[in-house]
């Protein structure tokens, strides 16, 4: 398939790409660079190029086309899509920081719901009515049950960019419902971390990290002094929270194995397309630091601070309807992320280099 991938120069767009490729597929990236380096992009060509371009006997290099358009852009969209048929979307692109948004909800909600909006408008109009969208577990909110399975119901969100995430899932469902002819796919992700294994691609937050892992790997690396641990004392087994941690690879292979849903004789369509994208096991903040020290021998210097505002103790989910469905699991396990993430970060102590050479 030929897939249009917004956001695709971000973390876990970029990951995708690469497993996109390796399963056969070919991409086009839309992404204006407002939380991203163009960088990713030249290094998924390098991991394809060392990893399917030397065997192949033709030497193909890859070079995957790229927009810096705003998905906000009409014009830029109809450009691309004149330039392009596409058989799919796959949909990161959209503001994702939940601190920001509090303070900034208009501009969440204008670039992730307005921005969707014109897509939505600009595929149909191109008769592209297949989307794999990125949702999240946060629009489980406070989960009635643990694990969360896709029949728990959806809640009430802390913050803003939540909301966008929990709207946008509402809008699919009714373009879908009202225009059969759209296959919508929702992946509610769990926590990603890690990294390619190559430690080429990895995350690479601007500012201070408002995510465990990155904040893990920064002080581990040096630039910053101590890790803060946001409360420990959750009803928990070490008091600290529990989630669902994904490697990111992991989670990239899921929106391949999620393209079969498009497929006309794909045999769970009258079912609903969501699915959540989680290892299926709960791993405490603790948890992850003694894995992180233990598996690559650097200290992770921390502190125990009050609890986060918004924060839920615990937030794991039963991933059983994925792997029924699309053949989907995770394979990797708790030592690979920490190990991976690290990896990167030793690598790319700064993250990708400054500089937009495009
Ligand atoms: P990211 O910020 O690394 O990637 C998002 C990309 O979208 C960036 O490259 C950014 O430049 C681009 N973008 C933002 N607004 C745009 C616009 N208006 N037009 C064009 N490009 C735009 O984030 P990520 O971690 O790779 O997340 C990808 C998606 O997954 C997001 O939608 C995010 O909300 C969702 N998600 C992420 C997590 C997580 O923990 N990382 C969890 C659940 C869901
Ligand atoms: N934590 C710390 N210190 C830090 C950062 C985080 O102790 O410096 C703790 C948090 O309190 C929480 C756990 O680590 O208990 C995980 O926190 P993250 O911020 O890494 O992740 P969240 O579960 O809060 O949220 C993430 C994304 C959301 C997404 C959600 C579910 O940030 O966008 O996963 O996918 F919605």
């Amino acid at each position: 398939m030929n897939i249009l991938v917004t956001g695709g120069a971000g973390y876990i767009g970029s990951h995708t790409l690469v497993e996109l490729y390796k399963a056969g597929h070919t991409a086009v990236v839309v992404d204006n660079l407002c939380n991203s380096n163009p960088e990713s992009l030249r290094r998924v060509e390098a991991i394809l190029n060392d990893e399917i371009g030397n065997s192949n006997p033709t030497d193909i290099k890859f070079k995957i086309p790229f927009y810096r358009t705003d998905i906000r852009d009409r014009e830029g969209l109809e450009h691309l899509f004149a330039e392009h048929r596409f058989d799919a979307c796959i949909h990161f692109a959209g503001l994702k920081a939940v601190g920001e948004s509090v303070q900034k909800p208009w501009e969440y909600y204008e670039n992730n719901i307005s921005g969707t909006l014109v897509l939505l408008d600009v595929m149909r109009r191109h008769c592209c009515k297949n989307i794999i969208f990125s949702s999240s577990a946060t629009v489980y909110g406070d989960p009635a049950e643990i694990p969360i399975t896709e029949r728990c119901s959806k809640g009430l969100c802390t913050n803003p960019y939540g909301w966008t995430k929990s709207m946008l899932e509402q809008v699919l469902v009714d373009i879908q419902k009202a225009d059969p002819e759209w296959n919508v796919v929702l992946l509610r992700y769990f926590n990603p971390v890690g990294a390619h294994p190559s430690g080429r691609i990895g995350e690479n937050p601007n500012g201070i990290p408002n995510n465990l892992m990155p904040y893990i790997t920064q002080v581990a690396v040096g630039k910053r002094p101590q890790l803060g641990i946001f409360g420990n004392d959750y009803p928990t087994p070490d008091g600290t929270g529990v989630r669902d941690f994904i490697h990111v690879v992991d989670l990239a292979a899921a929106h391949v194995a999620a393209l079969q849903c498009f497929a006309p004789d794909f045999e769970y369509r009258n079912a609903n397309f969501i699915y959540n994208i989680g290892t299926g096991n709960g791993y405490s903040v603790l948890d992850m630091v003694n894995a992180f020290v233990r598996v690559n021998g650097v200290p992770v210097p921390y502190t125990i601070m009050p609890r986060r505002p918004g924060d839920i103790a615990t937030c794991y989910c039963d991933p059983s309807k994925a792997k029924t469905e699309l053949g989907w699991r995770a394979k990797f396990g708790i030592e690979d992320m920490v190990r991976d993430s690290w990896r990167w970060q030793r690598q790319n102590p700064e993250g990708y280099p400054d500089g937009d050479g495009l």
